[in-house]
């Protein structure tokens, strides 16, 4: 087999697959192994976004008949919701959920993102996307109001002129108000990075005084957000996630 070149190419590639396999499959599979995976009730019970009760307000009638009151479960099933309409309207065709530490995402979009950001039952499947025709969506949460929202939903073209994002029609009444699916959606999208101590100022605006979110590992990576306090991420250990 090794007198021939392709028989040490055959073998060469085979063993680089089978590396590839273990370093990026195998071994995260037994360090994650295990970790509960959050549910929407505990996703829920982290508590309810000042956006979804802001729906309630403004749109008192449609909220009430889609969903009722502002409480844990409504809000939960509002977050089920618009992840499903997430998946199967294909947003994910355009839009990547996932902040790489390389070619200053972080300045573009807000903190980088960690594994233990994934592990609810709102990333099944795992919606990190492939392409990035619009902008990442994992830090959107609070970037944008609910109005600015609606009205890109219902024209995108209308607040970003240049905007090849398609229309959401369906996602509105026929009086032009969000329908459920339309409240599901913004719910949804504002939720997106909502569980990070830096949300919702991003990139640095907003108090310098915070101190980024604790994890389990960011303990090695340095971070580019000039405005937060260094010392304070090394030190940053805690419970969260
Ligand atoms: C054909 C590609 C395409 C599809 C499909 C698409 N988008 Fe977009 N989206 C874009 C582009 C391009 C932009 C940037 C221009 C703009 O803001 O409209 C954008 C912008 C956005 C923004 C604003 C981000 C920001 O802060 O500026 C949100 C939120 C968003 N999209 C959500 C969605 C959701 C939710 C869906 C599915 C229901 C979706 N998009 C489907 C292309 C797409």
């Amino acid at each position: 087999m090794f007198e021939s070149k392709a028989g040490v190419l055959l073998v060469g590639g085979l063993g680089f697959f089978v590396l590839a396999f273990v370093v990026m499959a195998l071994i995260p599979m037994t360090i994650y192994y295990g970790e509960p995976e959050k549910t929407i009730d505990d996703l829920a019970q982290d508590g309810i976004l000042h956006e979804f009760t802001q729906l309630a307000e403004r749109f008192p009638e449609q909220f009430g008949k889609h969903y009722g009151e502002v409480n844990y479960k409504s809000y939960g099933e509002a977050l089920e919701l618009g992840h499903k309409l997430y998946v199967g309207e294909g947003c994910w065709h355009c839009h990547s959920q996932y902040i790489r530490p390389v070619s200053n995402e972080d300045r573009r979009w807000g903190p980088r993102s960690y594994a233990w950001e994934y592990q609810n039952v709102l990333q099944r499947p795992v919606l990190f996307g492939t392409r990035r025709v619009g902008p990442d969506l994992i830090r959107e949460g609070a970037r944008k109001s609910n109005d600015w929202h609606i009205a890109h939903f219902y024209k995108p073209t209308s607040v970003v002129p240049v905007s090849v994002m398609p229309e959401y029609k369906w996602f509105f009444d026929e009086e032009g108000y969000p329908n459920k699916k339309g409240m599901a959606m913004i719910t949804y999208i504002q939720w997106l990075g909502s569980w990070r101590q830096e949300y919702p100022y991003w990139n640095g605006e907003g108090p310098t005084t915070q101190e980024p979110t604790p994890t389990p590992d960011e303990t090695t990576v340095a971070r580019t957000n000039d405005s937060v306090d260094h010392e304070s991420t090394i030190d940053g250990h805690g419970g969260a996630g």
